[in-house]
């Protein structure tokens, strides 16, 4: 079956083959095609241009077309940083937060994620996948096609493995395109207190091998930050992924410059998450590197955090990849076209450069590239319609409206 979309106001992202990332100055171009056609065929882009150029189609070709007159088309969002499966929520905190705690004093509180982990041990998998399952229905209203989820609530072998086959099993479930990470080094446990070097060593010894003996990952991440994991102990987790073919997607410089952007890019990391803490040696490790920087604004305006230097950065010739950190705790949103409009409020990044930064460049950072993050002949057909609206400026300026009218994901609506 083909689906042919006539009368495109504007195709936006569109691609002659798959690039790697979008860097530097390039990061203002988003090329688009006005008055356009878009050809959908078992499930891929198969063809799209200018209307003028509209090829004949035989009659006996099943084809269903839609005029799509005053609407633009995108490709869907890559969210290439969640942890949106969890159990509960964490309102009690956010009013703590409120009256002045920082998340460092509500973390020593045993809040924070273990807070989470309390919760998540007490879950059942049906439990933990019903509610992940219907975030990512919401998610995917908001235009989002892709998504990478977490561990890290677990934090024993048991639970994470828990967790990482509820992943598995959205995996198989949903027509979201989906990517694992073990995050075993999210904290430590409060059985482990004082015995961090311990539970690192547990994390090596015994649920890396079980996790990628089940093939549960794609990924591994560490929260390399202060009062969380040292850039050493990072280095060991890391290398240790590695053997098991575990690539690092690591939580860097959130709460202090931690090291952990130089120790992600020493390892290849495919991406280094947050951000808050960046100067020159950061900027100089990243710099022709295969690591892309990740901005989550969603946490820095929920937690009231400074924001990440990424004109600084860009400037530099670095591409930037915005995600959304879906979780309970600190970015409980996983609206990705609100994390375009902190772009551009918070971060003065232009519509263009957010356009880039979560679809292209979000789609390397979770090593879809080839695949999804734009529209390009062969990619999947994971793609939104908006409503009738007068630019794409005007997606990340009406920031609470949600302006898709339709999501087709691997080529069919949902
Ligand atoms: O990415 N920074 C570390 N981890 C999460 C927070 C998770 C939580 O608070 O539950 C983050 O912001
Ligand atoms: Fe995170």
């Amino acid at each position: 079956m083909k689906t042919l979309f006539t009368n495109i106001k504007m195709l936006i992202q569109v691609e002659k083959s798959p690039v790697k990332w979008v860097a530097g100055n390039n990061m203002s171009k988003l090329p688009c095609i006005e008055d356009a056609f878009l050809l959908v065929d078992e499930g891929l882009i198969k063809d799209f241009g200018s209307m003028k150029q509209l090829p004949h189609f035989d009659d006996s070709e099943s084809i269903i077309e839609l005029d799509v007159t005053g609407r633009m088309i995108l490709p869907s969002f890559c969210d290439s940083h969640t942890h949106l499966v969890y159990a509960g929520s964490r309102e009690i905190e956010y009013v703590d937060k409120i009256k002045g705690l920082s998340y460092e004093e509500i973390a020593k509180r045993g809040g924070g994620i273990l807070n989470s982990v309390k919760r998540l041990h007490l879950a059942t998998e049906d439990e933990l996948y019903d509610s992940a399952m219907e975030r990512l229905h919401e998610i995917a209203g908001f235009g989002t096609g892709a998504v990478e989820i977490k561990s890290g609530y677990g934090l024993s072998t048991e639970n994470e493995v828990k967790m990482l086959r509820v992943i598995k099993r959205l995996k198989e479930t949903t027509p979201l395109e989906i990517k694992a990470t073990f995050l075993g080094a999210h904290a430590v446990p409060t059985e482990f207190k004082g015995r961090q070097s311990e539970y690192v060593d547990l994390i090596i010894n015994e649920m890396i091998p079980q996790v990628a003996d089940e093939k549960l990952a794609d990924y591994i991440d560490v929260f390399c930050d202060k009062g969380f994991f040292t850039p050493d102990e990072t280095e060991r987790i890391l290398s240790a992924g590695i053997k098991y073919g575990l690539r690092g997607k690591i939580h860097a410089n959130e709460l202090d410059f931690s090291g952990g952007i130089q120790v992600g890019v020493k390892y290849g990391a495919l991406s280094v998450d947050h951000l808050e803490f960046v100067g020159d040696a950061e900027i100089n490790a990243l710099l022709g590197s295969d690591t892309m920087p990740t901005i989550l604004p969603g946490a820095a305006f929920f937690l009231n955090m400074p924001f990440s230097p990424v004109r600084k950065m860009m400037d530099a010739g670095l591409p930037i990849a915005l995600a959304s950190d879906f979780n309970p705790g600190s970015s409980p949103s996983g609206n990705m076209k609100f994390i375009m409009s902190l772009g551009c409020i918070n971060y003065k990044m232009t519509p263009e450069e957010v356009i880039n930064a979560s679809t292209i460049n979000s789609a390397y950072a979770m090593g879809i590239q080839e695949t999804h993050g734009s529209i390009c002949r062969g990619k999947v057909a994971n793609l939104y319609v908006t409503t009738q609206i007068p630019s794409f400026e005007y997606l990340p300026y009406a920031y609470t409206s949600n302006l898709i009218e339709e999501v087709m994901l691997n080529g069919e609506f949902i």
